[in-house]
């Protein structure tokens, strides 16, 4: 079997192992990224679209900004929708005149794609890891399937960037990472549609008939997301009943029509919490969502990942330049402090905004708090600080 060796091994070309790819070779570092699919797969795949402030300078200071920065759409504010009415949430004015950047995750991928391709550095698509041994081994490798046949990378790390199936975990001796999970009673049904958006700033909208959200990715294409029940499945939801459903869901007193167009990409996320401790296993590091899943209501998904290796590249860095490990060690406890801060945000804005089909009494309790995001100043404001920078915090 064909051997390589690299510095790095990174499994998975999402914007974690593509983040991380492209720090190492600022500094020189030697890596070789596996993505099981296709460029054009990974290009197109339609999923999370909110920057946060921290993580956008990040991306910027990064040198794979500048795009972001053309075409993204700075929002200075969300809506809440309660009960038929609108109330902004001004998130600069609360914090410290901080904006999100809304800009769709397949863009993010397309740019580090595009440095990655323009620096030179191997990135191997249509090739899966099929193993990984990082047990007995100073020098952890994995083993490459592609229609090459297959052949095995080592290195002095092995970094699972892998999403949320991945194989890098698995590959880890049962009892040593413990894993958390709680899963949510509803999932999202997620449209991007050929329709301007309606309008400037995202939507969050509780309605007794369930939770619905109103994004973008242009002024042409329109994001939109139905609360639906876990086991529903794409073909109970014809167009013209997404169209109806998020209409009743998202109207106002005032306005009781939405811009709608030609679906063109939809799908069914279930929704689900997932921590798993600790993000190293010797020579095996996890990064993203190998390592934790948020529930989407908070937009911390793509952040957090972004986040993990914003710590990790130094980290890898210092070990294989200065021998000095110090970074590496503390890595997974810096991570886990926010990742489980971000879950309590996601969790917190989640069962706010989706009615409980049956308890009355949670109904109660979510309104409450919703009442207090609406009324109270130092409720929205700290709101407005997780939502526009929890990964920077
Ligand atoms: P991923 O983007 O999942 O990348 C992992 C990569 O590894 C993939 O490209 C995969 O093909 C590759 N891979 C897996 N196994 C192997 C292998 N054995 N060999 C080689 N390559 C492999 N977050 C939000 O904030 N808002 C949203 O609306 C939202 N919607 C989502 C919708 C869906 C359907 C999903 C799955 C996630 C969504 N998320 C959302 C979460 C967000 O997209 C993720 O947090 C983000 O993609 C994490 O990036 P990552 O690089 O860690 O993982
Ligand atoms: C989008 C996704 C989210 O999960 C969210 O909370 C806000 C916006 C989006 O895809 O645009």
């Amino acid at each position: 079997m064909e051997s390589v060796r690299t510095q790095v091994v990174i499994i998975g070309a999402g914007p974690a192992g593509l983040l991380l790819g492209h720090l190492l070779e600022r500094e020189g570092v030697d890596s070789v990224i596996v993505e099981t699919r296709s460029r054009e797969y990974v290009e197109q795949r339609v999923r999370a679209g909110v920057i946060e402030y921290g993580i956008a300078n990040f991306l910027e200071e990064s040198g794979v900004g500048s795009r972001m920065r053309a075409e993204g759409l700075v929002h200075h504010g969300i809506e809440i929708r309660l009960d038929g009415v609108s109330h902004r949430v001004a998130l600069s004015e609360l914090y410290d005149g901080h904006a999100i950047t809304v800009y769709g995750q397949q863009e993010v991928v397309k740019d580090l794609i595009a440095a990655r391709i323009a620096s030179g550095a191997p990135l191997y698509f249509d090739a899966t890891v099929t193993s990984v041994d990082a047990q007995t081994t100073d020098e952890p490798s994995v083993v490459v399937s592609s229609n090459d046949g297959d052949r095995v990378i080592s290195g002095g790390y092995v970094v699972g960037c892998d999403g949320s199936h991945g194989v890098a975990s698995a590959s880890v001796p049962s009892g040593v990472l413990r894993r958390y999970e709680r899963l949510y009673p509803f999932s999202w049904l997620g449209i991007l549609a050929e329709a301007p958006p309606a309008t400037e700033e995202l939507i969050y909208c509780r309605h007794p008939r369930g939770f619905a959200l109103y994004s973008m990715r242009s002024p042409t294409l329109s994001r939109l997301y139905l609360g639906v029940n876990p086991d529903e499945s794409l073909n109970e939801w014809s167009d013209e009943r997404i169209w109806e459903e998020l209409t009743v869901r998202l109207a106002t007193k005032q306005v009781v029509t939405i811009s709608q167009g030609a679906i063109i990409e939809r799908g069914i996320t279930p929704m689900r919490s997932v921590v798993v401790a600790p993000m190293r296993f010797g020579r095996l590091l996890l990064a993203g969502d190998a390592a934790h899943i948020v529930p989407p209501t908070g937009a911390k998904g793509m952040n957090l990942a972004l986040a993990d290796v914003r710590l990790l590249a130094p980290a890898l860095v210092a070990s294989l330049r200065d021998h000095d490990e110090r970074l590496l060690d503390a890595y997974s406890d810096e991570c886990l402090r926010r990742v489980w801060r971000a879950e309590e945000f996601s969790t917190y804005m989640t069962q706010m905004l989706h009615p409980h089909p049956s308890a009355e009494f949670e109904n109660g309790v979510q309104t409450a708090r919703l009442r207090q995001v609406i009324e109270s100043e130092d409720t929205a404001r700290a709101l407005a600080r997780n939502y526009v920078n929890l990964s920077s915090l």
